[in-house]
């Protein structure tokens, strides 16, 4: 049975486990053998067709449609939003001509969403769910659905539906990008990146010891943590802070690591634990100043870092992928992290105090 423990402890750790094979699976159902996408044409015109996209979502799947943003727009070059699905119910942003509306959603059923849902469908706007459920409510009731075949995910921190929404939007992209000639989305071999993000995965959960060591190191006596990067991987620091504030209890921060200097840095103190997440060539040498200047005022530094950037005294490092796609290696060591944290604390890792799974009021 999918939905059984089997020898895990917890649902969350067999989760995390599972991604490769979501990694894996994603490529096999939308990827033929020859690496091109097979999505429904219809979906693809009604994307092309619009001036904008709207990604709209909460929580984890709201911090998957960051990475969505920059994946649709270097590879398709539509301008696109991305919005937290309770913000934008109330305070709807001024619309393009022609939108096109995402749904991120796990489960399906997150009211906050529905209710944008349901604006989108009272204005006549063409919408596509990317849901882990079928026949879910936010699948039913938008244009078009893309399932993520995650398995179900029973834990109430999300991570496999984090990955495998990040892998499918990369395929969607894919698939607009070369409906639309344009050469970077043709050069962008999304199929064997899968692959070598599946094997990334799989070399980081076979780390679990390290990941245990580091928490204990870094992570079980504070409360409170950093996550900094810029770009990209400043969009996974807000993930892998949530994950540490979901589920250990740690008051934890994502943040732009440029930005620190301009307030938040006052927070750094003998001890405060900072951690780097640096996966884009561009600007891993800022970022690092950036660790330096927190390391100056006291603070306990780890770096998360791609192989091809990364020194001999990196703490973890990551196998090399696409840069657009590090995020699905980077989230990885963060959500081990956060386990081993909440598991050592003697915390209930799959339910945590206050959280749902799917929250089904506004
Ligand atoms: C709840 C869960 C989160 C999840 C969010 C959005 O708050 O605890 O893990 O990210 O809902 O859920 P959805 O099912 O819409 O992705």
């Amino acid at each position: 049975n999918e939905a059984d423990k089997g020898t895990y402890p917890f649902y969350m750790l067999k989760e995390v486990d599972e991604q490769p094979n979501v990694m894996r699976k994603l490529a096999q159902t939308y990827l033929d053998a020859a690496g091109k996408p097979e999505i429904d044409d219809k979906l693809i015109k009604a994307m092309q067709a619009a001036d904008r996209l709207y990604i709209v979502g909460a929580g984890t799947s709201y911090h998957a449609g960051l990475i969505g943003k920059r994946l649709f727009e270097k590879l398709t070059n539509m301008p696109t939003e991305v919005h937290v699905s309770s913000e934008f119910a109330y305070e709807q942003p001024l619309l393009s001509a022609k939108p096109f509306f995402i749904f991120l959603t796990q489960s399906g059923e997150t009211a906050d969403s529905r209710e944008v849902l349901s604006n989108v469908n009272e204005a006549g706007y063409p919408s596509l769910t990317i849901t882990n459920v079928e026949n879910s409510t936010l699948s039913r009731e938008a244009n078009y659905t893309l399932l993520l075949h995650a398995g179900p995910e029973i834990a109430v921190a999300s991570t496999k539906a984090y990955t495998a929404q990040i892998a499918l939007e990369a395929i969607l992209a894919k698939a607009l990008g070369e409906d639309m000639g344009l050469a970077i989305a043709k050069d962008f071999d999304v199929r064997t990146q899968l692959g070598l993000v599946a094997n990334g995965m799989q070399a980081i959960v076979d780390e679990k010891d390290k990941l245990e060591e580091l928490s204990n190191d870094f992570l079980m006596d504070t409360n409170r943590a950093f996550y900094i990067g810029r770009g990209i991987d400043q969009a996974v620091s807000l993930e892998a802070a949530l994950k540490l504030k979901e589920i250990s209890y740690v008051q934890a921060e994502g943040f732009a690591s440029g930005e620190l200097k301009h307030g938040t840095i006052a927070l750094i103190e003998k001890g405060t634990p900072v951690i780097g997440i640096i996966t884009q060539a561009k600007t891993a040498s800022l970022t690092r100043s950036n660790l330096q200047e927190t390391i100056a005022r006291g603070a306990k530094t780890m770096t998360i870092v791609r192989e091809s950037l990364a020194n001999d005294d990196d703490d973890l490092v990551l196998p090399d992928v696409d840069e657009l796609l590090m995020p699905l290696l980077s989230v990885v060591p963060a959500q081990l992290l956060a386990y081993y944290t909440s598991l050592n604390k003697g915390l209930d890792v799959d339910k945590p105090r206050n959280l749902a799974k799917s929250v089904t009021v506004e």
